[in-house]
């Protein structure tokens, strides 16, 4: 069944305009008519990225260096990696890419890692590696780990995939974990602590070096989730700017994520996950031999999976090098700056945490979701968080380009005025990750989400 009539759907705007396939054509349709329909879409799509009003997300938005990545690409696109005899080529590659992030995180000769599919790949791999550390080297039945409340979700979801216990620790007043409680609460099931650097929310590096103490004291795991600040806080002390240290230079790291598709400005579906000592990774190793296939192995969670990405991935960090990666922090770090200053410059704002590159804010005179549907209508993507309710702008190469400080400065002044006097009490937007809305009711908020991740797998709307 093909249709091009239109559907009302904020989820398929292309319903009335594209033909909607919900069935495979009988006969294909020419390459240039595909291509057509994908180019139209993408280029559309991509010019609220390339706008330079967009939090995150998008981490380079330079569109010659994508085209060289895709280049490095299509070379492996049809790959498996899985097959080593056949691609040995891609035990160079992805064995390089974990040498070179070990060097950039101050790794030693006893560390190793993985390429992962992304940041919740490398996450839900690392608390897997501590159950299974926690079950066959300590003999913890049932492990429990210790994160912070504002480490990123992707921690949950391993612990609801494999069975974790997970005890949620407080921040102090500076957003970074209470390493006291963190302290008076490791029992004899803690298997391991998070800490990250930084964080999701606000952007704040956890104590990692207090959290390392305590992991070395008691015998235990400590993943630093460097997913998002690892490929760009890394450059931070050559350009002059301090910070609390969150690498492997700090002793009791046991691992480190650090996604290369965000500010390694790779493409999408990569990163890198860390293991000190290397034997750590074999912890969540799969193996089976009893099996009509023949004995099976993999080194993580992925069985087969494409050459592309790590040919892409490889080819950005080296392309870069250290001077390139350099030079896009400075720029990166100079924009929050001048983000902060906006923000700074409304004495009913308040700046949340210390961040190189992610500015989060708050009111305490104003909902600060108003400030956000004014900044929406100005063509602003802000992120919307909770707990407190706050905004961040997660900085990236797009923001960068000349005039987008000023420009917030200016929207921003609009939308504190628009926020002291609202056309309607309740706000439009609210603290849906990656996304906006409001947040009434767990319960509630639960069964629209279910409805949404249903919403998205169909062609068209549903009932
Ligand atoms: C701190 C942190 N950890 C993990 C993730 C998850 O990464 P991904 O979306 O690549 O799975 C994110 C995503 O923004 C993040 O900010």
């Amino acid at each position: 069944m093909s249709t091009t009539a239109p559907r009302h759907s904020p989820f398929h705007p292309y319903s009335g305009r594209y033909e909607v396939h919900a069935t495979m054509p009988e006969t294909g349709v020419p390459r240039d008519e595909i291509l057509r329909e994908l180019k139209e879409m993408s280029s559309e799509e991509d010019r609220k990225g390339d706008s330079g009003r967009v939090s995150g997300s998008i981490y380079s938005g330079d569109h010659d260096h994508y085209a060289f990545l895709v280049e490095a690409f299509a070379f492996y696109a049809h790959s498996n990696v899985l097959q080593r005899d056949m691609y040995p080529s891609a035990t160079k590659l992805e064995s390089e890419i974990i040498s070179m992030t070990a060097d950039m995180l101050h790794g030693d000769g006893d560390t190793g890692g993985l390429v992962t599919s992304g940041g919740t790949e490398s996450l839900v791999t690392a608390m897997l590696t501590y159950r299974e550390w926690g079950r066959n080297v300590k003999g913890v039945e049932h492990p429990q780990v210790i994160m912070p409340v504002t480490a990123h979700p992707a921690h949950d979801k391993a612990f609801h995939y494999f069975g974790i216990d997970v005890l949620k620790a407080p921040v102090t007043e500076s957003f970074q974990v209470d390493v006291d409680f963190v302290r008076d609460h490791i029992g004899p099931n803690t298997v391991a602590l998070v800490g990250s650097a930084g964080t999701y929310p606000h952007g704040v590096i956890d104590p990692i070096t207090e959290l390392g103490e305590l992991a070395l004291e008691h015998d235990l795991g400590l993943h630093v989730d460097g997913c998002l600040g690892g490929f760009i806080l890394t450059w931070a002390d050559s350009l002059g700017y301090s910070h609390p240290p969150f690498d492997l230079a700090v002793p009791g790291v046991t691992s480190i994520s650090a996604d290369t598709h965000k500010y390694g400005y790779a493409l999408k579906g990569s990163s890198v996950l860390l293991f000190r000592p290397k034997q750590l990774r074999q912890q969540q190793y799969f193996m089976i031999s009893g099996w009509a296939g023949g004995m099976y192995s993999s080194p993580g969670m992925s069985g087969s999976r494409s050459g592309g990405l790590i040919a892409a991935t490889w080819a950005s960090m080296l392309h870069l090098g250290k001077q390139g990666y350099r030079e896009i922090a400075a720029d990166i770090f100079r924009t929050a700056e001048e983000i902060k200053s906006a923000v700074r410059s409304h004495p009913e704002l308040s700046l949340i945490g210390e961040s190189l590159f992610n500015v989060a804010f708050r009111s305490d005179e104003l909902d600060i979701y108003h400030v956000n549907d004014a900044l929406a209508d100005r063509g602003w993507r802000m992120n919307g968080l909770q707990l407190p309710p706050a905004l961040h702008f997660c900085i990236t190469k797009p923001n960068t380009q000349p005039g987008i400080t000023e420009a917030f400065a200016h929207d921003l002044d609009l939308a504190v005025a628009y926020a002291k006097n609202p056309p309607s009490p309740v706000p439009r937007s609210g603290a849906m990750y990656g996304s906006g809305g409001r947040t009434p009711d767990t319960e509630q908020v639960f069964a629209g989400l279910t409805r949404y991740l249903d919403a998205v797998h169909e062609v068209g709307p549903i009932g």
